[in-house]
């Protein structure tokens, strides 16, 4: 059996005041829960944020890092700070990165393996657009962003990994993929991954759909094979949202 992730990612929202008062409710509500159960802060409000998870069973991820240890580079967030913070999982590849930011695949790759060299446990994020799901290349576009993404990554630090699927056209649109489009196209990323690694690898690997997750639709999606968790966005935000969708089971 494949424990159950649930994720929020905060996105641009939560100022460390703000986030420190969320996670404290969440700590309280989630005290129970059965799943594993994480939160993505924007990097200024993780340190407050870490500090209302203390000893709390929520861990603390981030929604990006740089691809370099340290130097030169403006703006940009190394592993070495996020572990010091508290951090113990990065999202990486999300498709807001890839849109708005330029992340290619090759990109994705290389902070993926730094990640793992890190010992930082990674959320690494695929899904197609909607243009790409109509011209019928869905399968293409998630084999190339799973093989480029996880090229040199071993079969051992697969472990570490969490593959989301996020269809582009689900995230923050209130449009949910079905149950059935999610479980297939986890079923395709798994068998993808079969094909890299080892039965045995692809069978442990986690694989959380993301796109308009909410309370309402988080139980339908879960009861599928191939679906293991969520990765949520807006319905992150709230604890009326986010506790019963952790809540799921
Ligand atoms: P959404 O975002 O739940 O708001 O659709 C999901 C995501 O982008 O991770």
């Amino acid at each position: 059996m494949r424990e159950a992730f649930i994720a929020g990612n905060w996105k641009m929202n939560m100022t460390p005041a703000k986030g420190a008062e969320f996670a404290t409710a969440l700590v309280k509500e989630l005290a129970d829960c059965k799943s594993k159960v994480l939160v993505a802060p924007p990097f200024v409000t993780i340190p407050a944020v870490s500090q209302a998870l203390k000893g709390s069973n929520i861990l603390l991820g981030a929604q990006n890092m740089a691809d370099h240890l340290s130097g030169a580079f403006t703006g940009e967030v190394s592993a070495e700070m996020l572990k010091e913070v508290g951090v113990s999982v990065v999202i990486l590849g999300h498709s807001e990165r890839r849109a708005l930011y330029g992340e290619t695949d090759a990109i994705v790759n290389a902070k993926i393996r730094l990640a793992l060299s890190q010992d930082l446990d990674v959320i690494f994020c695929v899904g197609e657009t909607l243009a790409e799901r109509e011209a019928g290349i869905l399968k293409d576009i998630l084999y190339r962003q799973v093989t480029e993404g996880l090229k040199g990554v071993d079969a051992l630090q697969m472990s570490r990994i969490t593959v989301a699927y996020e269809p582009v056209w689900a995230i923050g649109t209130g449009k949910t993929a079905t149950p059935d489009d999610a479980n297939e196209a986890h079923a395709y990323i798994r068998a993808v991954v079969g094909s890299m690694y080892t039965k045995g690898v692809a069978e442990s690997l986690i694989i959380q759909y993301g796109g308009s997750v909410k309370p309402s639709n988080v139980k339908d999606l879960m009861a599928m094979e191939h679906v293991d968790g969520a990765l949520v966005g807006g319905a992150s935000l709230t604890v009326d949202q986010f506790v019963p969708i952790a809540k799921f089971n």
